[in-house]
C-alpha cells in the first residue's frame, strides 16, 4: 500500500481551465488532471461507463465530457452530471511550491 505523495508534475503543467493525463511514476497507470476554479484535482482517467481514457474527451473548465458517449462530470467533485449516478474516483492533491503531488491509497486504476 502506498500513502505516500507522489511528485507529478510542475504547477504550471496544467494550465486554468484545461486537463491533461498524467502517468503514475513506475506504473502502468495514468490519472486526469484538471485545473479548475484556482485548484488541481486528480480523477482515474477511465470513463466509468466504457473504460475509454477521459483525456481524450473536452473541458470546458467546469464539465469533463467523455468522448465516447457524451458522459458528464463536474470537475471538483467527479461527480455525475449526466448521468447523475456515476462517478470519477479522486485523489488527493497537494501543491507544494511549483510541484503538484498526488495521493494514491492503492496504484491507480
Ligand atoms: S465510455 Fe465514456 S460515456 Fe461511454
Amino acid at each position: 500500500m502506498n500513502t505516500q505523495p507522489i511528485k507529478l508534475c510542475a504547477r504550471t503543467d496544467i494550465p486554468e481551465g484545461e486537463m491533461i493525463e498524467m502517468s503514475v511514476p513506475g506504473t502502468d497507470n495514468s490519472l486526469l488532471l484538471v485545473s479548475t476554479k484556482g485548484a488541481i484535482r486528480a480523477f482515474q482517467n477511465k470513463c466509468p461507463h466504457m473504460d475509454i481514457p477521459l483525456c481524450q474527451g473536452a473541458f470546458d473548465g467546469e464539465v469533463i465530457t467523455c468522448t465516447e458517449h457524451l458522459w458528464q462530470f463536474d470537475a471538483q467533485t467527479g461527480a455525475g452530471i449526466e448521468p447523475e449516478d456515476a462517478k470519477l474516483q479522486q485523489y488527493p492533491v497537494s501543491v507544494i511550491g511549483d510541484e503538484v503531488f498526488v495521493e494514491l491509497p492503492e496504484a491507480a486504476e
